[in-house]
């Protein structure tokens, strides 16, 4: 352990690190789970590699710069100071015996030329499922050079993200192809459950695991890589039973919505698709009830579902909107507060939908285009608690919402998101609203009201960690 330290660095892996620590294929893939101590294990490998072999040649690769700061150059700089000296310019620790660990992020395309003409021994891709195959094999590229020194690639990885198939196909499921031998491939999971440290100091973290969506549950809490199967949202309920009922389902008769309650006008623009536009009362609790909505395609009942181009110019479209809100007895007089898919500003032809909108006196707030917390918030809406009760409601009248979100699938190249060619316009203006009026999922004692339900607690605690 002491080869070049000058001081004494302690590691306490758990059982699962262990391993990781020690294997020796050419390919490991690590984790399988949310919080399971990958990045930990990176930065503690990358650390006895550097040890045991001098002139060690080692890049760490994770998706974005914010996320390589937090996650792993900070906690090094830290972890390392006085044993190595850091270079800000070539973004790389330089130890004592020659050896190297770098630092890159693979966030566009456009980042590929990185990894040009570039050999490392060693190559860490943390959170590797984050980056589609094509990327994973420029990166492996670079696994190259003519000594004795191991050539090896670590993955992290969940279920989930555009690398999932891959990774499983790999890893998971063990179907190799030409040239792939699979005794180069290990996997070795790790759950939350088996990283002690975090249990005791974060045990909020559990809570977020506990209380996700189903499918990312079985994903991010169990390691299940089955999670591209089946309907995108398959807590949806359209109760056979008929709409009297409040509980376990999601349709409901319609009902005069009280003064009191505030309206929100969900939009979606499409061009060659149908536009779709929903209105929402939210009663006291923050409950949300589709009351209304106006879809330009009407279905036909012909089977398959016609996706096809809407008749309705942007002037038609936002005029409709308007007389509607004059006209409708349940949204006549009311202040409609409004969001839209942030497309409709773009001005391409000189005037942007968003612009004739506001002629007609239609207004809208651009909505956050970032798509996995906006499902996710859906997805807690559509959740029930203990009682059978949900946090939004769909007006049986709103039939084209109740057809298109039950026929919505897992885009099987990123299985947190939704199939972007099936009809999921309505389903896009309702991820819109929920990521304006943000919620938190049923069924969470969340008393302290410390857990921020927007966004993965790990990496809000990674992002305190650096800033301190
Ligand atoms: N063996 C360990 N000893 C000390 N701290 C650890 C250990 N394993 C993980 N941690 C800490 O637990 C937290 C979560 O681990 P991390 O590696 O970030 O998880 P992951 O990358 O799998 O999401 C981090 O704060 C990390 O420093
Ligand atoms: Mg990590």
């Amino acid at each position: 352990m002491k080869r070049w330290m000058s001081r004494e660095l302690t590691f306490k892996p758990n059982q699962k690190q262990e391993r990781f620590l020690k294997a020796k294929a050419r390919y490991v893939a690590f984790g399988g789970a949310r919080g399971g101590g990958k990045s930990w294990a990176i930065d503690t490998k990358a650390i006895l590699m550097v040890n045991r072999w001098p002139g060690i040649k080692i890049l760490i690769v994770r998706r974005t710069l914010v996320e390589l700061r937090n996650n792993h150059i900070d906690p090094l700089k830290q972890q390392l100071n006085g044993l190595a000296k850091w270079n800000q310019q070539e973004r790389k620790f330089i130890f004592p015996n020659g050896s190297t660990i770098a630092f890159e992020y693979y966030d566009s395309e456009r980042d590929s030329f990185k990894y040009q003409g570039v050999q490392y021994h060693v190559i860490f891709v943390d959170e590797a499922t984050q980056m589609p195959e094509e990327w994973l094999k420029i990166i492996a590229s670079c696994c190259r050079s003519v000594d004795e020194i191991p050539k090896r690639i670590y993955y992290t990885c969940n279920p989930g993200g555009p690398g999932h198939q891959y990774i499983k196909r790999l890893f998971i499921d063990r179907k190799f192809r030409e040239n792939e031998n699979p005794d180069d491939y290990v996997f070795i999971q790790s759950l939350v459950t088996e990283n002690k440290v975090l249990m005791e100091y974060s045990p909020d973290y559990i809570k977020f695991l506990e209380a996700l969506p189903p499918h990312l549950k079985k994903g991010w809490l169990y390691g299940d890589w089955n999670i591209a199967e089946g309907m995108y949202f398959d807590g949806f309920r359209d109760n056979p039973e008929g709409y009297d009922t409040r509980k376990w389902t999601h349709v409901i008769n319609p009902f005069t919505p009280p003064r009191t309650w505030p309206i929100y006008r969900s939009h979606d623009w499409g061009s060659a698709k149908p536009s779709s536009t929903g209105w929402w009362a939210c009663d006291e609790n923050g409950v949300l009830y589709r009351i209304y909505e106006l879809y330009t395609v009407e279905y036909s009942g012909a089977d398959p579902i016609p996706d096809k181009g809407t008749k309705w110019t942007p002037d038609q479209l936002y005029a409709e909107i308007a007389r509607i809100e004059r006209e409708h007895p349940w949204l006549a007089g009311k202040k409609v507060t409004g969001v839209a898919d942030p497309a409709i500003w773009q001005a391409e032809t000189g005037i942007s939908f968003a612009e004739t909108a506001a002629k007609h006196g239609v207004y809208f707030t651009p909505g956050d285009h970032k798509r996995i917390p906006g499902w996710m918030q859906m997805q807690y809406r559509l959740m029930f608690d203990e009682e059978g009760f949900p946090q939004m409601y769909v007006f049986k009248g709103c039939k084209n919402w109740i057809r298109t979100i039950p026929t919505l699938e897992h885009d099987p190249h990123n299985p947190e998101d939704v199939l972007t060619t099936g009809e999921d316009h309505a389903a896009d203006e309702t991820r819109y609203l929920c990521q304006m009026r943000t919620c938190k999922p049923p069924k969470v004692d969340d008393a302290e009201g410390d857990i921020d339900w927007t966004s993965d607690p790990l990496e809000q605690m990674a992002r305190r960690r650096s800033r301190a």
